[in-house]
Formats: structure tokens, sequence, C-alpha cells
């Protein structure tokens, strides 16, 4: 399938305009063939084009220009301060039940609007967003045939663009069948690319690539790019609903293109209206402005759930981590995890600590023999008879802790489907309030039946289908206030702000890779995910293996210190204490802050950072006086100077920092040379901080009485 999608846009890529076609016979024929071509080029209808629409940012540093050519075809353009960051960019569909939307178009009346509001996120990176942007909305429609229209949307603020396609309902296309879009960001500066390819058959769990912007193949977005002139870009989605995921495929000359998810018989089927998912392009100077951008929430839909004070937050124990080393299993038997015996103990640990929930895996009925293949057999009311469900939620419940749902799918998706309702209410009625659901098959494999007993077709994670699973779940969930943290999920989009139980997702090489992945996350991972991955939105990491080892005595490629600066530097509202209870008791020290970091913030910024070599976020806990930084680096030691000019003017703070040890490396014993070492700081202050190769810094301030 993935082949015969790459072939298909070959084909598409090829094609020429129609006036090129119509001369490209004599153009070739002739001795001097090219400069022929150049001069028709030159003379062509593409060098009539006119700007017909514009708008600019708040702060009049970025604009975008939408011209028509002489073939009455769209393209967008984006200028920072005078300067193009995206060349003339095309705009349009191919339908498979019309003609492609892309000539003879002409402008039919424009709007633009200005917003400039304040909302407020129930849990987040910030307890405040603003959204600050400049609105153009353009009509364009087709000069002859069925005069189909369509609305080009554009905002623009300080730090980026999204544009949508909006499709009103009208005679000539009252649907869809969009076969691709048509829209390309074509960069227009040399530029280094961090990537991992789509459509491969491990979903989201790959390394990233670094590679210039000439190498990108087919990609994920969400894709960065530094221009060699040091401009920062981040290219993904907003409010991915109701339409295939969008990668990017990189067309002749540093352009990208879209490039939709598979879906049968095409990506997308849509009754008019609708709207596209936004495609946004972040701009920054620093790496860390894409991390602070609110740009991607902005562009969602508000919150529609209302009140959701009912999430709460935490962090989470469970049994997870010796099932990822090998030494207890998923299914029954002797090596059992999910025991009752086990899961007390747990609830014990966790209840001792102040951790909030018990995430357990194999509770349920199905994981019996070769799981993956058998996800028709997931009973996901059925406790296993070792497992005693209800005894195991009150007792819970007697020690102020929560169990943590687990539905894994195994991409039996209908069949989930059909027993989802019942699955949540019987969690609600037991107190389990967050759930993991997972989704582990090959890309592609996911199992769709419509009927009982119809046929089984084969979809995309990243499809459309699945993007409409996923909002029925989260829906449905909702229903029975519970919170979900999707694995093997569709890429975040922002829809948090919407549908805010939609907690965390895994949609990355996570931690496990760390227990048995060949090879393990290199040092490079994270500090390459904040830049990437976590820029869709936050991810459920599972950090915090002091133990720094996994399956087979494999080392994991981080000091000691930097699992605790994960807490901080990969930002999720559920965080788990992944590793087993006796490693923790090895470490005091470093569970101390485990133990003490928050989970949600009233403002977050990044202190230093670039993209996969390190970083520095600093958090303000919510509706509390304390700041957390964590600091992460790739293979290189090096020094930071952090300014603490985040901090109270006035206020001293105790500084408990949890840093690298002399000699410490990612490598070998030197990974868990560690140093806990309090100091007095104030605002004035820059905190000089030395990070090992494969290091960290887990830093807590407290403000003194003064
Ligand atoms: C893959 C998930 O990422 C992991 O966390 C989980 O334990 C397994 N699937 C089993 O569901
Ligand atoms: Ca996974």
């Amino acid at each position: 399938m993935a082949v015969a999608f790459r072939r298909c846009l070959r084909v598409a890529s090829l094609r020429l305009p129609s006036f090129l076609r119509r001369h490209q016979r004599a153009a070739f024929a002739t001795a001097a063939g090219t400069s022929l071509l150049a001069a028709l080029l030159l003379l062509s209808p593409l060098a009539q084009a006119e700007t017909v629409a514009r708008v600019a940012s708040p702060d009049g540093r970025i604009e975008v220009q939408l011209d028509l050519n002489g073939e009455g075809r769209l393209a967008y353009r984006v200028l920072r301060d005078g300067q193009p960051v995206i060349r003339d960019s095309r705009l349009g569909f191919i339908f498979r039940n019309g003609r492609q939307l892309l000539r003879n178009l002409r402008l039919d009346g424009q709007a633009s609007t200005r917003v400039d509001t304040t909302w407020e996120q129930p849990w987040g990176e910030r307890r405040e967003v603003r959204d600050h942007h400049n609105e153009l909305r353009a009509h364009f429609v087709e000069k002859d045939g069925d005069h189909r229209r369509f609305d080009m949307v554009f905002r623009v603020f300080d730090d980026g663009v999204g544009f949508r396609y909006d499709i009103p309902r009208q005679p000539a296309l009252r649907q869809a069948q969009i076969v691709q879009e048509l829209t390309e960001f074509a960069i227009a500066r040399p530029a280094t690319a961090w990537w991992i390819p789509a459509l491969e058959w491990n979903r989201e769990e790959y390394l990233y690539r670094k590679t210039p912007l000439a190498e990108v193949g087919l990609a994920q977005t969400p894709l960065t790019l530094r221009t060699d002139d040091g401009l920062h870009l981040s290219l993904h989605e907003a409010a991915l609903v109701d339409y295939a995921g969008m990668n990017l495929v990189r067309g002749g000359d540093g352009e990208l293109r879209a490039a939709l998810t598979p879906g049968s018989p095409v990506p997308v089927v849509r009754a008019t209206p609708f709207a596209t998912p936004w495609r946004t392009i972040t701009i920054s100077e620093r790496a860390g402005g894409l991390v602070e951008s609110n740009l991607i929430l902005n562009l969602n839909e508000p919150n529609r759930l209302g009140d959701v004070g009912w999430f709460k937050p935490s962090k989470f124990v469970g049994v997870w981590w010796s099932l990822h080393l090998n030494q207890q299993s998923w299914a029954t038997g002797p090596e059992h995890g999910a025991t009752t015996a086990n899961t007390r103990r747990m609830i014990d640990f966790a209840a001792a600590n102040g951790f909030r929930g018990v995430l357990v895996e194999g509770w349920n009925v199905g994981w019996d023999g070769d799981w993956f293949a058998n996800g028709w057999n997931f009973d996901f009311r059925k406790p296993t008879p070792d497992y005693d469900l209800a005894g195991l939620a009150a007792y819970a419940t007697a020690k102020g802790v929560h169990l943590i749902g687990h539905h894994e799918t195994a991409c039996a998706v209908s069949h989930y489907e059909r027993q989802m309702d019942s699955a949540f209410a019987l969690f609600q009625r037991l107190g389990i309030d967050v759930v993991k659901t997972g989704y582990v098959c090959d890309a592609g494999q996911i199992e769709r039946q419509d009927a009982p007993g119809g046929a089984v077709l084969r979809e995309w994670h990243e499809g459309q289908w699945m993007s409409n699973h996923h909002l029925r779940v989260v829906r449905d969930a909702a229903r029975h206030h519970i919170a979900i943290d999707a694995h093997e999920p569709i890429k975040d989009t922002g829809l948090r702000r919407t549908y805010p139980n939609w907690v965390a997702r895994e949609g990355a090489r996570g931690m496990e890779y760390n227990a048995w992945g060949r090879p393990p996350n290199p040092p490079e991972h994270e500090v390459t995910l904040v830049f990437t991955r976590l820029l869709a939105g936050p991810m459920d990491y599972t950090p915090g293996i002091v133990s720094l080892t996994g399956r087979d005595g494999q080392e994991i490629q981080s000091t000691l210190a930097r699992q605790l600066a994960l807490y901080v530097g990969v930002y999720s509202p559920i965080q788990m204490v992944a590793d087993l209870p006796e490693h923790y008791a090895e470490h005091p020290q470093a569970f101390q802050f485990i133990k003490d970091v928050a989970v949600d913030w009233d403002e977050s910024r990044v202190l230093a950072g670039e993209v996969g070599e390190y970083v520095a976020i600093a958090r303000k806990q919510r509706g509390a006086p304390l700041w957390f930084v964590g600091a992460m680096n790739d293979r290189h030691p090096r020094t930071l100077s952090l300014v603490l000019d985040f901090l109270d003017p006035g206020k001293h703070y105790r500084a408990e920092i949890y840093r690298d040890g002399e000699g410490a490396d990612w490598r070998g014993a030197a990974r868990f040379r560690f140093v806990r070492d309090d100091k007095a700081v104030t605002r004035g202050d820059v905190l000089s901080l030395w990070l090992a190769g494969g290091g960290g810094a887990a830093i807590r301030l407290v403000p003194l009485d003064d």
C-alpha cells in the first residue's frame, strides 16, 4: 500500500501545468530547448502572478501573501521581516469524484479580523494562554465549469501561521473524496531537518533523523527545521478531526508537500460543509520559542467538556517496567504481573509515597498466547481469575489511591468499540478515572469491522477512520469522567484543548525501548523529542528508571540525574514513576525529587536549548510558589549558565540541585555518579550547571521565609 501510495505521489508531482504541457514538445524539440523553456517560463502566466490578499501578524513581522497566477492557480507565501520563509506554495485538492480544485480560480471577496483574548487551561504547561492573531478569510471560486468555491482561512500570530481550507456546501461538491491535498510548504532557505519516516511499520516509534532539508523523504509531522541563517520552523497541524493525518514528502526544490495518510477508497471522504485541520508553521529565532508557542492550542476549539476538575494531574506507579524487563508477564501463569498480591504491594508503595495512581497491565482476559495477534480475544470487562478487580479498587480507595485502567486493543479496534462503553462504566463504578489505551500492531494493520461478522478492513493509525475512533473513545470516556492516555496513538494536534480528558499519549520511542530496544534511546533522543514530537503535546514517556538498566543488563544511555530531569523536560500531566520499588529504595536521594516534583504548571519557560543538543526548562508549580528546572544533554559534556530571572523579585530561594557528579557519563558505572546539594539563590543569580555527556540536572526552587 505504501509503495502504491508513493507511486501515486510521483505521478502527481510529474504533472505539468497545462500551458507547459502544450509547449513542452516544441521546447524539447529545438536545439536550444532549455533556453526556449526558460523564455516560456518568463512569458508564462506564472510570471503574471498577482497578490490578491495579505495578512500580517500583530507585531507586523510575519506576513502571508496570497497570489493568483495567470492560470488562476492559488499560492501563498510567508515572509518574516520582509524576507521569504516559505516561497510561493500551491494550494488545492485532487478529488476522486470530480476535477481537481486547483486552477481557474478568482478571488470573490475577503474579510479580516483581529483577535486578542486570553483563555485558561484546566491543566497544562501554563495556566493562561494568550491568543493574539490576525485572521484573513479569502473566498475563491472557479471562473468556469461548476463554479466550485472554497475559503482559505489564515491566522497569523507573532510566532507563526495556521491555515485551513473551509469548503461550503454546494451543488457541485456535496461530498469531497480527497485523493490528495495539494498543500505545499516551499522552504525558502537552506535548512537542516529533524524528522521521522511516515508510513513505516513501526508507526511513530523511530529515532529522529537529522538531515539537510534536501534529504527528507516521506516524513511525519511535527517536522522541525533550522534554516542555515538560524530560524527555527516547525511544520505540523492542529485540530485533526475527521480527516487523515498529514505527512510531508519532499518535492523538487526545498518544497515539502502534504501527503495524506491513506484510507479506503481515498484518504478522506467528507460531506460538505467541512474545514480541514489547520496546517501550522511555527517560527522562532530561538529553538525554545517553538516549545513555548501556544499556536497549536490556540487553533483548536475551546473546551467542550466543561468542568474537568475530576481529572487530577498526578504521578503513578505500576506493574509495567517488570513486564518490559520480562521479569513478569501480561499473560496468566506463574509470572503473571497483574495478581491481587502484586497489585496490593504497588498500592501500598503508591500510598506510602504520595503517588495517586497504580497502572496494572495484563489485568483482563485475552493476554494469554500471542496477544499481538489476538486482539479479538480481549475482554475489557473481565478480570483474570487471579485478579480481584473490585477488591483491589476498594483497597486502593481506602488508601487514597486510584487504579489506572488499561485497554490494549492489539488493533482489533471495532471489537474494542463494541465493549468500551460498558468497560468505562465498570471502571467508573470502581473509581478508576484514567485509562491507558494501546494500539499495538504494524502500521496500516488497524482492524475495522463495520458490522459484527462482516469483512475486516485495514486502516492506518493516522488515517481518517482512526481520527474518528480516538474521538469516539475520548468522548465516551468523558461521559464516564475518565481521562485517556493513548499509546500507539494518532498524532497529537492540540485536541486536549477541546477534550481536556485526552491528557497524554505516547507517539514516539518511549522509555520501553531502553528495556528491550536495540539500540536503546541514545543521549540525543530526548533532547530531540523536546523540539519535535513534544511540540505536538504531552507525552507519556514513562521516566524515572533510576536503575539505568534494561533487559539482559542493557545499559540505559543516561545518567541518574537525567532520569529526574525528564519529569520537567518531557511534559505530561500524568507522569509514571516507572521503575521497580526496590530500585527506588536503592536511590533515596533521587527518589526524593521524584516524590517532590510537580506535574501541573502555572508557567513554563525554556531557559536554554538547541535542537538535539541540550535543553533547560523552568516550570512553576500550579498554585504554589515553587519552581522546578530540568536540564538534559546530548553525549557531549557542557556547562550551562542559567539566568534565574524567572524567580520572584525580592525573594530568596533554596535551590535543591540534583546533578551529575564529577566524572559522570552515559556509559558504564559513571552513569550513577550523582550529587545532591543546596544553594541559596535569587532572581539576580546565574546558575552554572555542568552536565555530563548523556547527563542532566533537576532542581527544585523553594522560597525561603524572609
Ligand atoms: C506498548 C506500550 O507502549 C506499552 O507501554 C505497553 O506496556 C504495551 N504496549 C502493552 O500494552
Ligand atoms: Ca509503544
